[in-house]
């Protein structure tokens, strides 16, 4: 796939890395074109420094990934209000908490998501990577552990689709909640596993597993 990521920070250089290395071609765009050569200088083969504009051209998928006080700053860069992203699958795994204890900072019945769907009209946002640390997808697929649970909503099924094979190519396991207004659901639950995290708490033991095809379930599989 062709892949766009918005923003240079911890979590775009890991799912770079991760993306990358699963074969997809990835074009990194962040404010400072200084950082955004670094980081592809340093990942090599498969990511590509451009504008952020650029970056969400001609995309399978954009990732937003930026602080939430700069998903507004970041998507106007984008070009996005134009509706640069229209029909793009775009991936939120913003976390608007504060560190450490994880409590949520949106006002009261507020996503962040739904926040980013008014500020990029015409994409398809999905809620998802949120809950566990960047490294997590730097060791991609594979080995003993069972794959970690990437809970996802999202209004648009081929969207979700998407997102769901980008999940899996960097060793998670897509699980959908259900559609965008169920985000701010998601989002409380980031504050529930960081908060436990900082505790001492493995945070994959806060999220439930998805049964591989091979282990009987009696629960319908919310798995894409
Ligand atoms: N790191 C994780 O383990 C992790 C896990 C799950 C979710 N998340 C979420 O993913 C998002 C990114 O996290 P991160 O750890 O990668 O953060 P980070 O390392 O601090 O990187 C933040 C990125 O946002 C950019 N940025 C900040 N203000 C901006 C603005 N006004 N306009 C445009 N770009 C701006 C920064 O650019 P500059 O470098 O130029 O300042 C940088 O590229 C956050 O919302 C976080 O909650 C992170």
């Amino acid at each position: 796939m062709r892949i766009g990521i918005l923003g240079t920070g911890t979590l775009a250089t890991a799912l770079a890395e991760g993306w990358a290395r699963a074969g997809h071609e990835v074009a990194v765009g962040g404010r400072s074109q200084a950082k955004t050569r670094n980081l592809a200088d340093r990942l090599g083969r498969g990511v590509r420094a451009v504008e952020p504009r650029e970056a969400v051209r001609d995309r399978d998928a954009v990732l937003l990934a930026v602080s939430s006080d700069a998903v507004e700053d970041m998507l106007g860069l984008a070009d996005a209000p134009d509706g640069s992203l229209e029909g793009t699958p775009l991936i939120d795994p913003t976390n608007s908490v504060e560190h450490g204890v994880g409590v949520l900072l949106t006002e009261r019945g507020e996503s962040t998501a739904e926040r980013i769907a008014g500020l990029a009209p015409g994409a398809h946002v999905v809620k998802a990577f949120h809950l566990f640390a960047a490294q997590q997808w730097v060791r991609g697929p594979g080995g003993d552990e069972p794959p970690v649970t990437v809970a996802m909503c999202g209004d648009d099924p081929a969207a979700l689709g998407v997102v769901g094979e980008l999940v899996r190519a960097v060793g998670g396991a897509p699980a959908v909640l259900g559609s965008l207004d169920r985000a701010r659901q998601l989002e409380e639950v980031a504050g529930f596993v960081i908060g436990l995290a900082f505790a001492g708490v493995d945070p994959r033991s806060a999220v439930p597993h998805v049964p591989s095809p091979n282990t009987p379930s009696r629960s319908p599989s919310a798995s894409v």
